[in-house]
């Protein structure tokens, strides 16, 4: 492609190339911006304009309601394919053979037992510890436990390193579970799908059997496919920023933990529950909330609307919806927050302030109507999402590293006092 960008600046004229993506997605290369004009920078907080990697991971069309993993339709993944089949194409750029998928399934199930020590680090958390500062804590631990696996020079290392985590993190979110319950410590059982694992290891007490709801199992297998990438979102930049000093996979992933546990982003699962809660408490007047959250005095915000990216209908949303009526309707569950939700979603579709601003229900408006439904504490919502999120940020994170990208460090624009003298502290 031959087009260029070009910027003038006071009389002077500078070329920038223009890259064209695989869906004709336009950006100008300003790499040598900096050094043709002699210090020019660009500014754009919040990167709302700014690419920072090529990817051929995820693509989506936020105006078209678009969501594709390595080409593939997430509505074809989530109804036709396994959470780690997905994992596997995420990870790996391909669907995978049978053969493929029973050594990448069975790598994993060999690393799924934590070491015991960490029974004594999560001893030294209260009881009362937020889950994701636990996962995120423990994620990082791997670092100590398994030093070999933070080679990230060694192709080897790597591969286990991505096993490894993907086989311990649904220990560890299970064990921080465990420990917010006073429950014990369930331990992988490498006979179960690594979703049905999870949910075992959740829920099972020593007491009585385990037995596993297909309804339910299906259900969470389709929501954590949704969550397994969203391309540069907050926590995915997080893990490819700090991956990109070339610190471990398990440290870059406990960062991204943690950037994903803002309301604003992962943690929106949960202030959606709880608007709900407060919503039906304060005696359920739906407009009331839509005046306070369209009342730019107002701090309060729809939890569950909007997203920086989509500006129609989240595909994502629309797939979770189904799944929690399906859930609901095999457990029987009549939860009041739905009826909540829905009305909510009804006024908010049809009142000019959303519209005009194109703020659709997202991803975790329904997400954490099923969590609650299957019994999963608000405060373990997020964590949820990490599970689901975990491939996407070891794919964003291997790719980073494939392609060997530099150390992110982006620039900013100096607003602070001139150069001054020093003031002794007698004389200030
Ligand atoms: N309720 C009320 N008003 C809203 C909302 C909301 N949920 N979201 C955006 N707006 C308004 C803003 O006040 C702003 O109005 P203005 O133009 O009159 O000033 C306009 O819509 C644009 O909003 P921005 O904050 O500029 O949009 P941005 O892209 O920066 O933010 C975000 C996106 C953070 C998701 C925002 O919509 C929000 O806070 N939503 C609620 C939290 C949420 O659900 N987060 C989950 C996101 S999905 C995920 O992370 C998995």
């Amino acid at each position: 492609m031959s087009e260029i960008g070009v910027f003038e600046f006071k009389g002077k004229r500078y070329e920038f190339p223009v890259e064209i993506g695989t869906e004709n997605e336009i950006s100008i290369d300003i790499k040598t911006l900096r050094g043709t004009t002699g210090g020019i920078i660009t500014m754009d907080p919040g990167f709302k304009n700014t690419g920072s990697c090529k990817s051929e991971i995820t693509f989506l069309d936020g105006e078209k309601g678009i969501l594709r993993h390595r080409g593939y339709a997430i509505e074809d993944l989530t109804k036709k394919a396994s959470f780690l089949e997905v994992a596997y194409l995420i990870i790996f750029g391909e669907l995978p053979t049978k053969e493929q998928f029973a050594k990448f399934e069975g790598d994993i199930k060999k690393k799924s037992l934590l070491n015991e020590e960490i029974k004594d680090i999560l001893d030294g958390f209260p009881r009362s510890a937020h889950p994701m500062g636990v996962v995120s804590s423990l994620t990082g631990a791997l670092t100590a436990f398994h030093p070999k696996y933070t080679d990230v020079h060694s192709e080897e290392e790597i591969y286990n390193a991505i096993t490894n985590i993907l086989g311990k993190f649904p220990v560890i979110a299970a064990w921080a579970h465990a420990k917010n319950e006073g429950t014990p410590f369930n331990y992988a059982d490498n006979s179960l799908g690594y979703v049905e694992n999870m949910l075992m290891m959740m829920y099972k007490i020593p007491t009585t059997k385990y037995k596993t709801n297909p309804v339910v199992l299906k259900a969470m297998e389709e929501l954590l496919i949704l969550h397994q990438d969203h391309e540069q979102n907050c926590s995915t930049s997080t893990v490819r920023l700090v991956g990109s000093s070339h610190a471990s996979l398990f440290a870059s992933v406990s960062a991204g933990i943690s950037a994903l546990w803002g309301p604003l982003h992962g943690g929106a699962n949960k202030a959606v529950i709880e608007m709900l809660e407060e919503i039906i408490e304060d005696g359920g007047d739906v407009e009331k909330f839509i005046n306070k959250a369209k009342d730019k005095k107002d701090p309060f915000r729809l939890m569950g609307f909007g997203h920086r990216v989509y500006k129609n209908f989240d595909p994502r949303a629309l797939i979770i919806k189904e799944s929690a009526d399906a859930v609901l309707a095999d457990l029987g569950v009549t939860d009041p927050t739905l009826k909540v939700a829905k009305h909510l979603e009804e006024v908010a579709l049809s009142d000019p302030y959303f519209v005009d601003r194109k703020l659709f229900p997202n991803v975790d408006f329904y997400s954490g109507i099923i969590y609650r439904a299957l019994g999963i504490p608000v405060e373990m919502f997020t964590v949820m999402f990490a599970i689901g999120r975990l491939p996407g940020w070891i794919a964003q994170w291997k790719e980073m590293r494939k392609n060997n990208e530099p150390i992110g460090r982006p620039r900013q624009l100096y607003m602070g006092a001139p150069k001054r003298d020093f003031k002794e502290v007698s004389e200030r």
